[in-house]
């Protein structure tokens, strides 16, 4: 297996310490398999005779499919484990978990886990690669790139390019992940929303910080919507959700302030009329379901970038 120029990480845990060069190698990398998807055979031998364990402590939809595709596709056996239906429910430790997964042979792990930091720690204690599928309000690598990625497919390069992110973003690990890919990539990015929800302190990321939504609107060439995060939000933040919809909801109105060719994006799982109207999230401007395709060979890229790096750092150390 030859390692790729630029790509020399066997684990992926979030955005913020990669180069503009490192995302740039995993989107050429996500471009080149997303041409195979289309073909009637689908499936490709890059990993074949792998294992992958999918560790999916916290619920989804798009990312557990996605790698559980992009997996398939790329030839590699994949098992995914849901934290309800483990033996976490009887008190043992992610690290024990991972022990054992990583004695049943597995050659990668991907974790989605409610804690910040947990596919950190994780891969300090396994010696396979760890890919994060999204850690607490930490980050969530794979939709940061695979936002980027949809992003460039539509508005070209991103150097000065406003992108507006809407929405809960303190608890927001898409907000973050988004954040670093984005500034890396050169695009000037607007942060907004309730004051309560888009403290000050994120301009310390490089970023602007509105609370002014018509002015956030107006210049942007993407704006991309987050749902409430309620699952992370242990006090109250706004009144009430009908209170945030009449304030920050995008709607029929709200959207004309918009650029005639600005895209909407949504990470999904959407809240049909709370932070956008349905028939916004179903019309033309959207690329919703574009970014969810798009996940597949992100996941793809991913999962053979650090397999190959993982298995080229075993081959220098044997030799
Ligand atoms: N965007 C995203 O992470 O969706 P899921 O929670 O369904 O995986």
């Amino acid at each position: 297996m030859k390692r790729l120029a630029n790509w020399n990480h066997k684990h992926l845990i979030g955005l913020e310490h990669l180069e503009r060069e490192e995302l740039e190698v995993i989107h050429e990398t996500a471009r080149s398999f997303r041409q195979t998807l289309g073909r009637p055979v689908k499936k490709l031998p890059s990993l074949r005779g792998k294992t992958i364990v999918n560790l999916f402590m916290e619920p989804s939809t798009r990312t557990r499919l996605a790698f559980e595709l992009a997996a398939k596709r790329l030839s590699a056996d994949i098992i995914s484990i849901i934290g309800q239906a483990s033996s976490l429910t009887k008190g043992e430790t992610l690290k024990d978990t991972a022990l054992n997964v990583q004695a049943l042979n597995a050659d990668m792990i991907v974790l989605r886990h409610s804690s910040a930091g947990s596919p950190l720690y994780l891969s300090q204690v396994v010696d396979v690669p760890v890919i994060s599928a999204g850690d607490g309000a930490h980050e969530h690598p794979t939709q940061g790139l695979l936002d980027s990625f949809t992003l460039r497919d539509h508005l070209g390069e991103l150097e000065g390019k406003k992108i507006t992110i809407l929405g809960d973003i303190l608890f927001s690990r898409v907000a973050r992940s988004n954040v670093f890919a984005l500034t890396k990539l050169g695009a000037q990015v607007t942060l907004a929303g309730p004051s309560t929800l888009v403290p000050h302190d994120f301009t310390n990321l490089g970023v602007e910080v509105s609370h002014d939504l018509k002015a956030a609107l107006a210049d942007a060439d993407a704006v991309m919507l987050l749902r409430i995060q309620h699952e992370r939000q242990s006090s109250t933040h706004f009144p009430s959700l009908g209170e945030y919809t009449s304030m920050f909801g995008l709607n029929e109105h709200r959207v004309s302030w918009l650029k005639p060719n600005a895209i909407i994006m949504h990470p999904g799982p959407v809240n049909r009329g709370v932070e956008i109207d349905s028939t916004l999230a179903d019309s033309k401007r959207s690329v919703i379901l574009d970014q969810v395709t798009n996940g597949l060979a992100i996941r793809m890229a991913v999962l053979y970038l650090c397999s190959t790096a993982s298995d080229f750092r075993k081959k220098e150390l044997a030799q």
